[in-house]
């Protein structure tokens, strides 16, 4: 059966209480919006349609790239009206419709293959998936029959005292036969508290044209939080958090403490990795097998090799880190630093736009930029790398096996040669040839008998 994907997306989400769009508040870095998309390519779907309707203009920037297409609701007249505004979109389109909120951003690709998979095999009109929840409030109520069936879904604001006590809710995720969807959605009426079509009507729609509707439940009901304030968003963020981190522990990764440690849907972690407490790994980080990371340590969108170590407090943006590299405490590695087998990057060195080789050592308080480091090469503590002009970048190259001492300038474009040595405290302005020693400072003077000449004026006075 072919499929299609709407995802709801056009309310401004007053109850959060913001500039931003609702569906562009972020959940482990990821705006809401981009998290639902996510599950929805994975259940591969032939075409994606995203209503859009406040605030537009940010919202359609926030999901470029992403294959969906995008109508416009305006004004936005409720959840149905919003599904009725994809007919044209969809014109064409014989099947069934996965209808996804924008807000719901824990939703899983499982549950909704099991979900579209459920729906096809019942035959059904309808199916919708459930929970039940402890607490219930703001959800829309499944009401059930004198024999227990599903007969319509209630909106808070419309419900009865009774029918607020009801903790099986709608999810706000539904699969329908476009067929049935779209001759449902024309007899919807706005007749309730927010004067809204809303799109949760079909669900009596289907039961009073006899048509058949199933209900899914959701196999974790922290899946399908939705998001109205701000609060929710830190819970349905913290229900996501704690998933992705049972499965990496189901993965054979130890998580000292699941609740302060951060990682993103897509990040991939190898077995017997270690993850220390405070720890963040966002993006498209992929981690190898036995690395040790933490704690406090802060990782985005960087790939590791097997056995890297990460100590205390360091900060890695976009990098490429070898096997058995050693990082931190306290380093920083900016965009584009490849840090190659076995290297060791020190406590406070920050490094940008640079390789260090293999077996290297950048042991301590260095700034390393736009420089190419070969393999046996030790940068003494303090060295700094001078890769600005003002106006330009200039790249410092230094060969295998050279021996930086402790508090040299190089001031850029500048090469060291294999197996070079610098003096301590020399400023680099030339190339170094290969093999040879530059020291560039002045000599050291002494003056026999200093303090004595000068007691009386104190010591180390001139
Ligand atoms: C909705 C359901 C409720 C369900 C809950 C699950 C309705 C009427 N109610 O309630 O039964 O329990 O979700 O989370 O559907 N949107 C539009 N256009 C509109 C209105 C809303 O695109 O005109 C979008 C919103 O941006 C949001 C989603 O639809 O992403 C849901 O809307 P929201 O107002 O949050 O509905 P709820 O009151 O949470
Ligand atoms: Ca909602």
């Amino acid at each position: 059966m072919s499929l299609a994907v709407i995802i709801l997306a056009a309310g401004k989400g007053v109850r959060m209480n913001s500039e931003l769009p609702k569906v562009l508040h972020l959940v482990l870095k990821k705006p809401m919006l981009r998290c639902v998309l996510d599950a929805a390519l994975a259940v591969k779907p032939e075409k994606i349609v995203t209503v859009l309707g406040h605030d537009f203009e940010s919202v359609e920037e926030a999901v470029a790239g992403y294959p969906t297409e995008t109508v416009i609701q305006e004004p936005q007249l409720g959840t149905g009206h919003a599904v009725m505004c994809c007919e044209e979109a969809l014109g064409d389109f014989d099947g069934d419709v996965l209808i996804l909120s924008g807000d719901v951003p824990g939703v899983s690709p499982g549950t909704l293959r099991g979900l579209v998979g459920f729906h096809s095999k019942s035959g059904a009109e309808v199916s919708f998936v459930s929970a039940v929840v402890e607490d219930p409030r703001g959800y829309g109520r499944i009401i059930r029959d004198a024999d227990g069936r599903p007969a319509r879904v209630v909106e808070e604001a419309d419900a009865t005292e009774e029918e607020g006590k009801v903790r099986e809710i709608n999810a706000g995720i539904y699969c329908a036969d476009s067929g049935f969807l779209w001759n449902a959605l024309r007899a919807l009426d706005a007749e309730n508290s927010r004067r809204e079509y809303y799109l949760p009507g079909i669900v009596e729609l289907c039961v009073s044209g006899e048509k058949k509707l199933c209900v899914f439940e959701a196999a974790d009901s922290r899946e399908v939080l939705g998001v109205n304030t701000r609060e929710e968003l830190a819970g349905a963020a913290k229900s996501s958090r704690l998933a992705i981190n049972r499965r990496h522990m189901e993965n054979g990764v130890t998580i000292e403490d699941p609740d302060s440690t951060y990682i993103s849907a897509s990040a991939v972690i190898g077995k017997d990795t270690v993850v220390r407490p405070n720890t963040h790994i966002y993006g498209r980080t992929r981690m190898g097998e036995g690395c040790e990371i933490g704690p406090s340590v802060y990782i985005e969108d960087s790939s590791f090799g097997d056995g890297v170590v990460v100590k205390f407090s360091s900060y890695l943006v976009e990098c490429r880190v070898e096997d058995g590299a050693a990082l931190g405490p306290f380093c920083h590695l900016r965009p584009e630093t490849r840090i190659k087998k076995g290297a060791k990057v020190g406590n406070f060195v920050e490094i940008k736009k640079s390789e260090i080789g293999e077996g290297s050592k950048v042991s301590h308080l260095s700034y390393v930029g736009d420089s190419d480091i070969g393999d046996g090469v030790n940068i003494g503590a303090g060295t700094i790398t001078c890769n600005y002009d003002g106006e330009e970048k200039h790249r410092t190259v230094i060969e295998d096996e050279a021996f930086v001492g402790s508090d040299t300038i190089l001031v850029a474009p500048v090469r060291i040669g294999r197996g070079a040595v610098t003096g301590a405290g020399s400023t680099i302005t030339r190339d170094v040839s290969p093999g040879a020693l530059a020291i560039e400072r002045s000599q050291q003077k002494e003056i026999e008998g200093w303090t004595k000449k000068s007691s009386g004026r104190g010591k180390g006075k001139s």
